[in-house]
């Protein structure tokens, strides 16, 4: 046999044992079964490439602003603390891949994309899109609140849930708002 023609049939049987796999059954599909090194590296890397090349033209408008916040929080405390925690709460347990402590991610993600994720939700995961039923106005005062997160003790996140507020900080990605004022 020549070498094209091996080929072809090398990857035919790929192919048949592939479907044949497939149909099964053998694949655990388990939320409580890990994934495999390479299933895991290949999600998360799509994941990463994925958002931040989907989140790359968006314009983020001004976050520190009390206000903003203050209705971020709101939201977070409704949409997302149930899944992902909150000071003081782990969150919840059962998914895979699990939701993050966001108050560990934040730092890691631009608040383009914190927006793009939080309105377009992550294919097969438990992560919802909540465009679907929120305005982008709603998003980013979300994605305000997410940019205060790291900062929030459990006495904190209490006091806002009892109307009280807190001194948040000014992200670093907002200076530039404060420094082109005249
Ligand atoms: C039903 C459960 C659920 C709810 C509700 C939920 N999430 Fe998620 N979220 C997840 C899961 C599960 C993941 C993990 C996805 C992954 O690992 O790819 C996730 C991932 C994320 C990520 C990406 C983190 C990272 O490091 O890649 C962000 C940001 C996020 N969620 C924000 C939010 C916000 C903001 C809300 C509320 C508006 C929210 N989520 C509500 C389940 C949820």
């Amino acid at each position: 046999m020549g070498f094209i023609k091996t080929v072809i049939f090398v990857l035919i049987l790929l192919i048949a044992g592939m479907i044949v796999f497939i149909y099964s059954g053998t694949y655990n599909i388990a939320a409580t079964e890990p994934h495999s090194l390479l299933v895991e590296w290949v999600f998360n890397t799509a994941k990463k490439y994925s958002i931040k090349k989907h989140s790359e033209h968006i314009t983020r408008p001004k976050l520190s602003d009390d206000s903003l916040v203050k209705a971020g929080f709101d939201h977070y405390e409704n949409m997302c603390a149930g899944c992902h925690g909150a000071p003081g709460t782990e969150p919840a347990e059962g998914f895979n891949p699990s939701p993050p402590d966001l108050a560990e991610e934040v730092e890691e993600l631009s608040s383009i994309e914190l927006f793009w994720i939080t309105k377009n939700g992550i294919k097969m995961t438990g992560m919802p899109a909540f465009g679907l039923s929120h305005s982008d106005q709603e998003i980013w005062s979300i994605v305000a609140f997410l940019k205060q997160l790291p900062d929030l003790t459990p006495e904190d996140y209490d006091a806002l849930k009892n109307n009280g507020s807190f001194d948040f900080d000014i992200p670093p990605e907002d200076e530039e708002f404060y420094k082109h004022k005249h």
